[in-house]
């Protein structure tokens, strides 16, 4: 019997939940630390396992927001490539996604796959990393996310990522990231930042502002008292402002890679986008 017949997909208890980490710690993804714990909270019935006699072999994760869903850490154990174990979970998690505007970042030698699953480019992204200035800095302006109210931080958000992360959001504040700050002027948002340990250092994602200064100052405060400060950021090509940051920070460009939609691509402000929060 093909091994293909013998896949049991289940949705990921706890346990599985730390598999899928490590597999994209294999992968070389760089995940945070607490990445996949703050997802899962987004929408605990998300992940998935593909099991051969009860052992895992395969992975992915399929997380609703509002109306826009993304689908991340899939992963097939290399010794069971190329028997359509990939496809067969990767199509379970679009069935459970169904309905909605699905997102998946990801390498664009795999964005033909993507295409032929009904996904569309929407624009291609850079990933920089290196390290970076750990010296303390102080801004009036700067507070920790946790004292801003919710409410005004999930706006902020849904500005650039054209939904609302409600429960991704708590959790993220509260469990998923070591640092999340807030530019506030007054009482508006102009800038949101947050940073997590991870396998290399620490990635920093979301980071939105409304000018370069302000990415800058929320970077440096991120980055303060971190020993080590090895960071890693991702960001939309087109957005020349966080090149030119990148290059000010002397970070390197490691690799490039896509974001498509299976609808239409939301209408957000890509040169206020100076890293995301992707996988
Ligand atoms: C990508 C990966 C998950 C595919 O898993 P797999 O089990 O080897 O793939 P399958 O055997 O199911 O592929 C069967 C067919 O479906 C295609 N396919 C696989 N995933 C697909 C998808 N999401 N959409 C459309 N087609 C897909 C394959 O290209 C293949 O087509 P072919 O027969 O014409 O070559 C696997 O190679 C892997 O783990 N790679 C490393 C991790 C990675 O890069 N993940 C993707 C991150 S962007």
């Amino acid at each position: 019997m093909a091994e293909n017949s013998n896949l049991e997909i289940v949705s990921a208890s706890s346990d599985h939940v730390e598999w899928i980490i490590s597999m994209a710690r294999k992968e070389g993804w760089n995940p945070g630390d607490n990445d996949a714990i703050a997802f899962q909270q987004a929408d605990p019935s998300g992940y998935f396992v593909g099991l051969i006699n009860g052992k895992p072999v395969c992975c992915v994760a399929g997380v609703k927001f509002n109306h826009i869903a993304i689908i991340g850490y899939y992963v097939v154990v290399k010794e069971h490539r190329g028997q359509g174990h990939g496809i067969r979970i990767f199509q379970h998690a679009m069935n459970y996604l169904n309905g909605y505007n699905i997102r998946v970042d990801g390498l664009l030698i795999h964005a033909p796959k993507y295409q032929n699953s009904g996904f569309k480019m929407a624009h291609v992204n850079v990933r920089y990393t290196g390290a970076v200035d750990n010296s303390t800095i102080s801004c009036p302006f700067v507070c920790a996310a946790s004292s801003v109210p919710f409410d005004k931080i999930l706006q902020y958000d849904a500005r650039f990522y054209a939904d609302e992360r409600k429960h991704f959001l708590a959790g993220w504040i509260n469990t998923g990231t070591t640092d999340c700050l807030a530019y506030m002027d007054k009482d508006t948002v102009k800038g949101f930042g947050a940073i997590r340990k991870s396998v290399n250092g620490y990635r920093v994602g979301p980071l939105y502002a409304e000018t370069t200064q302000i990415a800058e100052i929320l970077l440096k405060s991120l980055c303060q008292h971190k020993s080590d400060c090895r960071i890693t950021l991702d960001f939309p090509e087109t957005n020349n402002h966080g090149k030119a940051l990148a290059e000010k920070l002397k970070l390197v460009e490691v690799f490039k890679f896509g974001t498509l939609y299976t609808g239409e691509a939301p209408n957000v402000d890509l040169l206020k986008i100076y890293s995301f929060t992707c996988h």
